[in-house]
């Protein structure tokens, strides 16, 4: 694989280092990605399982479409495409990974920093009191699950309609301004806010480097784009950077 000089001597540099991951990272772990061909949702509508008006007016079919995503998790692992993120931020003095996935292999891979935009599936979140607690069972005991109050639990994650966790936007959007450097990996850049961080970078003065299968609309903005999976073409280019 060809892999520029400058962008090794920009990986080696970079004082503060922000990742952006998506879907695509967790593609070769097992998982499916959301677009594209056999991507979840062409076989799920978003509005019947991943909506506030889904969940009004079916929580027991959202809860399944959960269920089976915790599933799949379970089954799988994180791959060489997480492990060498959590090794880059080993050895990065400033290192924030901004992740858009539910599925927490950032962590289970050994991130420590990281800022889960979209939640997380293991988070199970009381509708009355607002407790959040983690949730591990697979399958859940009872279908949908609920809390010791009586009240019903959701899935701790943002469902489309919904705002981010304002906490986690900040801390991303923080990151995003302040790093010099933005990997970007495997995520199809559509859904906002999370689509915005790789620009804001840009127009700040970070580098951006992509690894996906194909081109995104923030290709152009990078100063190299690796095309292929991501499990191989990062622990390639680390290896070489490091
Ligand atoms: P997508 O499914 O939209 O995009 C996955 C991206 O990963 C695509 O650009 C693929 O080309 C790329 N890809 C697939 N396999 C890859 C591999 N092995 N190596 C590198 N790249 C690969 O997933 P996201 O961008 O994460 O939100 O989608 C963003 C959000 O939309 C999700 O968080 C979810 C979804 O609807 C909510 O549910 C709120």
């Amino acid at each position: 694989m060809e892999i520029p000089q400058e962008v090794l001597s920009v990986m080696k540099k970079a004082k503060k280092i922000a990742v952006l991951t998506g879907a695509g990272i967790s593609a070769e772990s097992g998982l499916i990605t959301f677009r594209g061909k056999d991507g979840i949702w062409e076989k799920f509508d978003p509005d019947e399982v991943a909506t506030p008006g889904a969940w009004k007016k079916d929580p027991l079919k959202v809860w399944e479409f959960h269920e089976e995503f915790r599933k799949a998790i379970a089954e799988h692992e994180p791959n060489p495409a997480h492990f060498t993120l959590a090794e880059i931020e080993k050895s990065s003095d400033d290192f924030t990974l901004i992740t858009q996935n539910i599925d927490q292999y950032h962590q289970d891979a050994g991130s420590k920093n990281v800022i889960e935009l979209h939640g997380n599936v293991w988070r199970v979140k009381c509708l009355k009191e607002g407790t959040v607690s983690v949730n591990k069972d697979v399958p859940m005991k009872q279908l949908p699950p609920y809390c010791s109050c009586g009240s019903m639990l959701r899935p701790d994650v943002v469902w489309f309609n919904e705002p981010l966790p304002p906490a986690a936007l900040e801390n991303a959007f923080k990151a995003t301004y302040e790093c010099d450097l933005m990997i970007v990996v495997g995520t199809s850049i559509v859904i906002y806010p999370a689509a915005m961080l790789p620009s804001f970078a840009y127009e700040h003065g970070a580098k951006i480097i992509e690894f996906n299968l194909e081109p995104t609309p923030i290709s152009h903005l990078a100063m190299f784009s690796f095309f292929g999976k991501a499990g191989e073409t990062l622990p390639e280019v680390w290896e070489k950077a490091r």
